[in-house]
């Protein structure tokens, strides 16, 4: 028998048939906040406290990994008052939230370039990467100053100098080796994309590790995406027929 649970709105999920990996681009803060007459970093605070909810309802539901994007390479052109509150913002989490995260055995991890982000956020990045290192419960990539086209240039060109140096040969570069060279190269690819907020784009996530992604797209705001929005998304995941190129 398989074994099934009653989540919040009686929809049977199946545990069977779980994604591994669940990936989201969160995306309405600011519209979220806008429809209140609140200011955006509103939008924001609330976006994170959805965040912290989905991570633990992955972790119930038995869900590996959860890769969340957080802030792209092209989000540094947003007003500096924002960017700086999101940077804010990240580094009160990694304090704040780091005692609970290594009793929920969460392992966090972060995708992206560390090295233009304030230096205090990076020591909080890393502290709390190696506070949670060994932890299985369930892994937790925040992607922070990520964007595949940066990922993808610094992969080349570690390959490149590889070569260069006469470690690797060029005949021998294959798409195992790219993906070993890309932030992810421990997390494997996703089984779902979900994106709130209506948007039908990629802006610049995880565009080699989506290839064979089921994508979800829901018009409702992130700070609204509560663990109801989440079973009808891994609902919609389970009626897919994932065929990978192939004929039944
Ligand atoms: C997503 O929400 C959070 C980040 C990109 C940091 P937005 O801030 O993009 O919200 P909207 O899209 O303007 O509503
Ligand atoms: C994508 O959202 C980035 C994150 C959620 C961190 P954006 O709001 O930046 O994307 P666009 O500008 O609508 O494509
Ligand atoms: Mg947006």
């Amino acid at each position: 028998m398989t074994a099934q649970l009653l989540t919040s709105i009686s929809t049977e999920i199946d545990l069977a048939k779980l994604p591994q990996h669940v990936a989201v681009i969160m995306d309405g803060n600011g519209r979220w906040a806008k429809q209140r007459g609140l200011p955006r970093i509103e939008g924001h605070r609330r976006g994170a406290k959805t965040l912290k909810e989905m991570l633990r309802y992955c972790k119930d539901l038995g869900i590996k990994t959860l890769t969340a994007y957080a802030f792209s390479t092209e989000n540094w052109s947003r007003p500096t008052g924002e960017v700086n509150f999101l940077m804010s913002l990240f580094e009160g989490l990694l304090r704040k939230e780091l005692k609970e995260m290594e009793e929920e055995e969460v392992c966090i991890n972060f995708i992206g370039d560390i090295s233009p982000l304030p230096q205090s956020l990076q020591q909080e990045m890393r502290h709390s990467t190696e506070r949670t290192k060994d932890n299985q419960g369930v892994f937790f990539n925040v992607a922070i100053n990520y964007g595949s086209r940066n990922e993808m240039v610094k992969a080349c060109s570690a390959i490149a100098q590889k070569v260069q140096r006469g470690e690797l040969s060029a005949d021998a570069i294959d798409e195992n080796t790219i993906a070993q060279h890309l932030y992810t190269s421990a997390s494997g690819d996703p089984d779902l994309l979900i994106r709130t907020s209506g948007e039908m784009r990629l802006s610049n996530f995880l565009l080699w590790q989506l290839a064979y992604t089921e994508i979800y797209v829901t018009d409702t705001l992130w700070p609204d995406f509560d663990t109801r929005q989440f079973d009808l998304a891994l609902q919609s995941f389970q009626q897919r027929d994932r065929r990978f190129g192939r004929v039944k």
